[in-house]
C-alpha cells in the first residue's frame, strides 16, 4: 500500500538527529493513514493521533532547547510557529474525541501541517545550528564517539 508521506530528500534538514525525529512523525502519520484505510475504528485513530501529539510536543521541546542553547535569533518566531501547530492539532484531537470521524481530508491537512513545519520552519535554523558546531551525523558526533572509544 502506498504511504501518505514517503520520506524524501526535500524533507531532510541535513542534521541526522532532527531528521530521525521528523521520521518518527512521518511514521505516525502513515500509521494513522493505514488505520483509517483499514477501518480500524475511531478509537484506534484517536490513540495514534494522541501519540502523534505527544511526540510532536517532545520534538518541539527539543528544537526549542537547541535554539536557546545555540542562540538562534529567530527563536521567538519559531516557537510561536510551534505553538500554532500544537493548537491546530489540539483542536483536531478535541473534535475527534467528541466523535468526529478522521477523514482523508483531515489526513491531508496533517500532511501539510508536518511538511510545512519542516520545509518552511526548520530549514531556516539549519545553517545557524551548523555554524554553532552541531554535527550533521551521529558518526561524527564527538562526545558520543569519545565516550566508548
Ligand atoms: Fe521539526
Ligand atoms: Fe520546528
Amino acid at each position: 500500500m502506498s504511504k501518505l508521506i514517503e520520506w524524501n530528500d526535500a524533507l531532510s534538514v541535513g542534521i541526522q538527529e532532527i531528521d530521525e525525529q521528523h521520521k518518527v512523525l512521518v511514521d505516525l502519520l502513515n500509521e494513522l493513514h493505514d488505520a483509517i484505510r483499514q477501518h480500524h475504528g475511531r478509537e484506534a485513530s484517536v490513540e495514534i493521533l494522541g501519540r502523534l501529539v505527544d511526540y510532536t510536543r517532545i520534538h518541539f521541546a527539543v528544537e526549542e532547547s537547541l535554539m536557546r542553547i545555540l542562540g538562534y535569533p529567530e527563536y521567538e518566531t519559531h516557537k510561536g510557529h510551534h505553538e500554532d501547530l500544537i493548537s491546530q492539532v489540539n483542536t483536531l484531537q478535541q473534535r475527534m474525541r467528541e466523535g468526529e470521524a478522521i477523514t482523508f481530508e483531515l489526513l491531508h491537512f496533517l500532511r501539510n501541517w508536518l511538511t510545512h513545519h519542516i520545509m518552511e520552519g526548520d530549514q531556516r535554523y539549519v545553517s545557524h545550528f551548523l555554524s554553532r558546531g552541531v554535527q550533521k551525523t551521529w558518526e561524527k558526533k564527538s562526545w558520543f564517539g569519545r565516550l566508548w572509544s
